[in-house]
Formats: C-alpha cells, structure tokens, sequence
C-alpha cells in the first residue's frame, strides 16, 4: 500500500507518517496490523466526537436514504443546511444570525475576506504575524511566513500584518482597513492565547475605523476550549465568525457567519458575489448538525475544562518547559525541535498519536476528542512520559 500511496496519491511531505488505516471507533484509530492507537490529535482538532461517532453517523445514514447532492448551494431549500444554520445562529450573539456554508475552512476564510471588502467598499486586510488561515490564495496571502509565501508569489495584494497581542500595533487598523483577521488563539504558532484584553481593544478600534473584525475559530471553535466559541471566553465579539474542522463531526465543512446585512451584500450588486456546488452538502450538513446537537447539549464543552487540568497534572516531567492553550487545545513544549520529534515518533510506535504544529518544532500537539475519557488522558499521558524518561 505504502508504495502506491507514494506512487499515485500526491505528497504534502517527502516524509509522510504513511500508517495504513484500518478503522476507527471513539478515541482510538486502527492500522490494518490490528494494532490500536490512542488518538491525542483528533484529525487535527476535526473530529471533536471521536471516530464515527454513533449519533453522527446515524445521520449520515438518514440523510443518504433521503438524498445526496440535489442543486448548488443557495437554491433549494434542504432541510440539514437549513437546520444548522439556524442552530449556529441560536449559540451566538446577536447580530450573528446568517451563515454560508462551505467546503473546507480555506474556503470559507476566503468568503469572510471577500465578505469584508464587498461590504466596506475597501481593498486593505490586516492579518498576524505567525498566522494560519489555510492553504488556498487568499489565506495564503494572509501568512506572513515568506519561506512558504515565495514560490507561490504574487499572491492578494493590499495585505498587511500585525503582531498578535502587541497592543501598539492596533492603530495600523485605519479607515483604509476593510478587515482584520485573527485567529482567537494562534494555532500554528504555538496555541498563543490572546493576553487579557487584547481582542476586545481589536474590536473597539475596527468600530471606530468602521473596520470588520474577523475572527479563525476553525480550530478553538465548537467546544475545544471551554466555551461553544473561543472568543467567548475573552469578552470581545467578532463581526464574522468562521469555523470548520470539528463542526462537521469528522466531514469535511467550513462556514463563515455575520449578520443579515452584513451577508446580503455578497447575494447583490453583483448577485452571486460567493458561489460554490457543493456548500452546504446534505449528508456533511447531517453530520454536522448532529455533532453540533450533542456537543451543545452535552457536558463536554465544560468538561473541556476538567481535562485540561488532568493532563496539565499528569505531564509534569523535567523535559516538559511548558504546556500553552485552554481546554482541550494544548500544546506541550519540550526544549528542543529533536525532542520533540522523538516523543511524536516514538508514540506512534507505542500506540499514541500526537502531531507537531506548523511553525512552532518544539510543540507537541494535543487535541484530542472532546469525547476521550480521563482514563484515556491518563494513560496517553502515561506514554508520552515513559517515552520522556528514556531521553
Ligand atoms: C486556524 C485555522 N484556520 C484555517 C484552517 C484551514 O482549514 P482547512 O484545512 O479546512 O482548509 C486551519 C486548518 O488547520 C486552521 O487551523
């Protein structure tokens, strides 16, 4: 299998993991050996239930007795699409109230930029350094990481950059800026949180520059930290919200939401000012609306919380310096890149899976389900440190 993977399927590294997967149930993946793994990365921060997820994929199966694909997005009326607007809507704040689904969190980045300059009339977009918004050309545009930038140059012009929580930076945001876009904890960069009021201070200036506050939940979002949102718990309120990753419950989905005015204008003047085929999707918007129904009427947003604590407990060890995010969006941090390599390779070997950031070497990533249970915490905890113990 690895040979043709490598043959016919197109590479993202000259190294990939390559794990032959059989399946995957709950917290725990199989390769096609038998072997189990204990799953601390969740697809990356996308599969918030765990691996098919019964309530999830009972919708699914619903959904593909009653119709798949039937018409573009924004069209006809189709019942899933409809249904988990309405629940996004209903868990955020006013005037949040209109959502456009879309295929993959990429894409949906690139509706809210195109969203903010059709509605303020202006061209300039303000990102952060150390920023990951996706891979298509828009967010691309928005890294400020020239190493990954140059070969695919010239991308969007008019984008410029601030450094995330350096106070002094926020009045570059002027009457020129259509929009500033963060994410609500950096991800890539390390799971930098946003310091106290640092988002509420972006917000207050893009209301008075007449500015659109954009914020990436795509990875803190739905339920990761402690809140349904992130920026939730740092009392500030975006103009658009975009999410992605663990809205779908393991399928693929991004959606951006702003309010009814805010939203019409890309419906207008020109009409179809954003389009896609298959946005909106009847069996993802299945998928997504039951993992949204049980991570909202369920106690794992809170228990978010609980499990942060017991693994911030259980990872103390002299090669751990330190151990970034909230809730379930952590991130520990050995002392060098060669470490941290070790402890993620070694894990794979020993049934663990953990995974790096995209631009902090010395980060272990840990995201697990919402769903995985202390036990599981524990002895994923227990691994990494027989691993730290033999360095
Ligand atoms: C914060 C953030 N924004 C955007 C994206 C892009 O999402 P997708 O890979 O679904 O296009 C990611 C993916 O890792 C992300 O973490």
């Amino acid at each position: 299998m690895k040979t043709d993977f490598l043959k016919y399927q197109a590479q993202t590294t000259p190294h990939p993991l390559a794990m032959e997967i059989s399946h995957a149930k709950g917290s725990y993946i199989y390769d096609t050996k038998g072997k189990a793994y204990l799953d601390f990365v969740a697809g990356v921060s996308a599969c918030s239930l765990g691996h098919s997820h019964p309530k999830v994929v009972s919708a699914i199966k619903d959904q593909v007795d009653q119709y798949l694909h039937v018409m573009v997005y924004g069209e006809y009326i189709q019942t899933p699409a409809l249904e988990l607007s309405k629940l996004i809507a209903y868990h955020l704040p006013v005037p949040l109230e209109v959502t456009y689904l879309v295929n993959s969190g990429t894409e949906a980045i690139e509706g809210s930029l195109k969203l903010a300059r059709r509605f303020t009339g202006r061209s300039e977009i303000i990102g952060a350094k150390n920023a990951y918004h996706g891979n298509t050309m828009g967010s691309l545009s928005l890294m400020d990481y020239d190493e990954r930038k140059k070969p695919f140059l010239p991308l969007i012009p008019d984008i410029k950059h601030i450094t995330f929580n350096l106070e002094s930076d926020i009045n570059k945001i002027t009457e020129q800026t259509a929009a500033v876009i963060l994410e609500t904890i950096q991800g890539g960069a390390g799971f930098i949180e946003p310091t106290d009021d640092y988002l509420t201070k972006v917000q207050k200036r893009c209301n008075e520059v007449g500015a659109v506050f954009i914020l990436d939940e795509i990875q803190p979002g739905i339920g990761r930290t402690g809140k349904l949102f992130g920026f939730e718990n740092y009392n500030c309120q975006p103009d658009i919200v975009v999410t992605g990753k663990g809205l779908g419950g393991g399928l693929p989905i991004g959606a951006f939401t702003a309010s009814k005015e805010m939203m019409d204008s890309l419906s207008d003047n020109p009409k179809l000012g954003h389009i896609t085929t298959f946005g909106g999707n009847p069996v993802i918007a299945a998928a997504a609306l039951a993992a949204l129904k049980e991570i909202t009427s369920s106690n794992l947003i809170a228990e978010t919380l609980e499990k942060e604590k017991i693994i911030r407990e259980q990872l103390q060890h002299k090669h751990i310096k330190e151990i970034r995010g909230r809730g379930l969006m952590l991130a520990a941090f050995t002392e060098s890149a060669e470490i941290t390599s070790e402890v993620i390779l070694s894990a794979q070997k020993e049934g663990l899976i953990l995974f790096w950031l995209l631009f902090e070497p010395k980060a272990i990533r840990i995201t697990p389900p919402l769903t995985i249970s202390n036990d599981e915490i524990i002895e994923g905890c227990r691994l990494i440190k027989s691993i730290l113990d033999k360095i």
